[in-house]
């Protein structure tokens, strides 16, 4: 084969699998917890979308049951996203990050600080557990931890308390804050740590659902079990990934 047949096969093929890839990224609009929008062929953001859980909901067991998990994802966590979307429609928010919203929730309606919220909440938790997960964190997110707590065993306990004790529905929340440190924190209802109203503000890293629908079919009124049990399905990698891109954004 001539040398400069060779070359033009070896261009038409890059041309060729650059339109390919093109394709297939126009057509799969993406979620995640960073974004929490679907994406248009131009890019754009075009509106809230509503993330996949990433595992089967029997993946979790034995510490979360498939029951708690089907029901708390497609109902419970669907209805927030539902009704978010209900309380946003035909307002300034419509086109807003979720950031910018809790920035500001203390302005807007009960149905957008508790559906938002719960949007949101629920996200994080679904992403930072996963099937045979736990052990513990590592590199600069460890390091972190024993700067700010201690140890990883005192930031365990402080964290595990937290759940424990949080007085009705809430979430407990690893944040990182404004000074750069790592804290435990407590919100009730579907606050979280990012909105203009709460005492400790951070960005979450890491949150504990424990409202009792997070638990109840398997644990009952043993809230401290589900809490306990709840270190076996952290997922370290994506805290890891939470503290970097927060890292980067102070
Ligand atoms: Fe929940």
């Amino acid at each position: 084969m001539k040398k400069t047949t060779f070359l033009t096969m070896i261009g038409i093929l890059i041309v060729l699998s650059g339109s390919i890839l093109a394709v297939n990224l126009r057509k799969s609009p993406h979620v995640n917890s960073q974004t929490f929008y679907t994406f248009g062929k131009d890019g754009q953001q075009n509106g809230f979308a509503f993330p996949a859980l990433q595992y089967g909901y029997d993946a979790l067991e034995p510490y979360i049951d498939k029951a708690t998990v089907e029901i708390h994802y497609s109902k419970h966590h669907r209805a927030y996203f539902d009704k978010f979307l209900a309380a946003v429609k035909g307002t300034e928010m419509e086109t807003m990050s979720l950031e910018a919203i809790f920035s500001a929730i203390s302005k807007y309606p009960d149905a957008v600080r508790n559906n938002a919220g719960g949007f949101y909440n629920h996200t994080l938790y679904w992403e930072n557990m996963a099937p045979k997960a736990g052990g513990l964190p590592g590199g600069n997110l460890a390091a972190a931890i024993d700067k700010s707590f201690g140890s990883f065993d005192k930031f365990k306990e402080q964290f595990g308390t937290a759940g424990k004790t949080k007085f009705a529905s809430g979430w407990a929340w690893l944040i990182l804050d404004k000074t750069g440190a790592l804290q435990v924190t407590t919100t009730s209802n579907q606050d979280n740590p990012l909105m203009d109203i709460v005492d400790r503000r951070g960005t979450p890293l890491l949150a504990l659902d424990v409202w009792e629908h997070a638990y109840y079919l398997k644990y009952q009124n043993k809230r401290a079990d589900y809490v306990d049990a709840f270190w076996n399905l952290i997922n370290w990698p994506e805290v890891q990934k939470r503290y970097d891109i927060a890292l980067l954004k102070k």
